[in-house]
């Protein structure tokens, strides 16, 4: 794993907390320079100060709100500026709200579909050809578990991930023969900070075991560098995202609802 890595310089959207400063972590540790975009600077710096010490490697910091429009155009062009040519591009910032459709606000609903599908999207659009030029590099998409189907009072959320579940296969299938990899991570329940932003529990999810950022961030990495295309992060979310193909919707549906509607 780690000689698809070396070397290498890895843009990670969302790098200011949970699974995305993870990234950056491990990154660094396999011998790759990250670049670390988010909104909350002084977090970012803060991150690249640990990275400085702990690895001797010099991470880039900037600070960007992707929820804006033309926000994925904006950090192309300043990285095309400072001359960072990402070989890697994780697409890891991203938020949720749970509650009924109705009790959201359609501010917040704008906001994450422009993070979630939008920006992910761009930036995909944009690192991708220089990686399809040179043969070489990766594309790993965050998605969800919450990809896997829809899900009543988690509906927007879910909708977004199925879309990065959705868009993510589709590249994978494209870039096959041209050496890029593209990956989506579906991981389940992670400690980080998206609870605290969506306002959802884990205790209304249909899944007991946490996972920690750093095992997520793990086999993420090393699903990266085998190129695998869609990545459960646990034996029990393989076995969730089986259970989804078969059952019908409807009957999924009905349990995903009695697990969420608790808000
Ligand atoms: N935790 C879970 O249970 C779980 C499960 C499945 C999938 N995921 C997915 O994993 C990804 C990472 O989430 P996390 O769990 O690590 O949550 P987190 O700790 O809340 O981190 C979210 C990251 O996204 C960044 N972000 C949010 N809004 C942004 C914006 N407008 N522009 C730029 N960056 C923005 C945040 O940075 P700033 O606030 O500094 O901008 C932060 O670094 C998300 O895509 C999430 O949907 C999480």
């Amino acid at each position: 794993m780690k000689s698809f890595y070396e070397g290498t310089s890895a843009l990670i959207t969302g790098a200011s907390s949970g699974i995305g400063r993870e990234f950056a972590l491990q990154l660094a540790a396999l011998g790759s320079t990250p670049v670390l975009v988010a909104r909350r600077k002084d977090r970012l710096e803060q991150l690249a100060d640990e990275i400085r010490t702990k690895y001797q490697i010099e991470a880039c910091v900037i600070a960007a709100d992707l929820a804006l429009p033309h926000a994925a155009a904006a950090l192309y062009s300043h990285t095309q500026e400072a001359g960072l040519k990402p070989d890697i591009l994780i697409n890891n910032a991203g938020f949720g709200f749970q509650g009924a459709f109705l009790k959201g606000d359609a501010r917040t609903y704008h906001e994450m579909t422009m993070l979630n599908i939008t920006a992910l999207t761009e930036l995909t659009y944009f690192y991708l050809p220089a990686m399809v030029e040179q043969g070489k590099g990766g594309i790993l998409n965050v998605a969800s578990m919450a990809g896997f189907a829809p899900i009543p009072y988690f509906a927007v959320y879910a909708a977004t991930k199925s879309y990065v579940n959705s868009l993510g296969c589709a590249l994978w299938h494209e870039m096959k023969q041209t050496g890029v990899h593209v990956s989506t991570l579906c991981p389940g329940p992670v400690q980080t900070e998206f609870f605290q932003v969506s306002g959802a529990r884990p205790e209304d999810l249909p899944v007991r075991n946490i996972q920690s950022a750093r095992e997520v961030t793990e086999v993420a990495l090393y699903a990266l560098s085998k190129n695998e295309m869609l990545v459960p992060t646990s034996a029990t979310l393989k076995v969730m995202h089986k259970i989804s193909t078969i059952v019908p919707l409807k009957a999924n549906m009905s349990t995903a609802a009695a697990f969420m509607k608790n808000k």
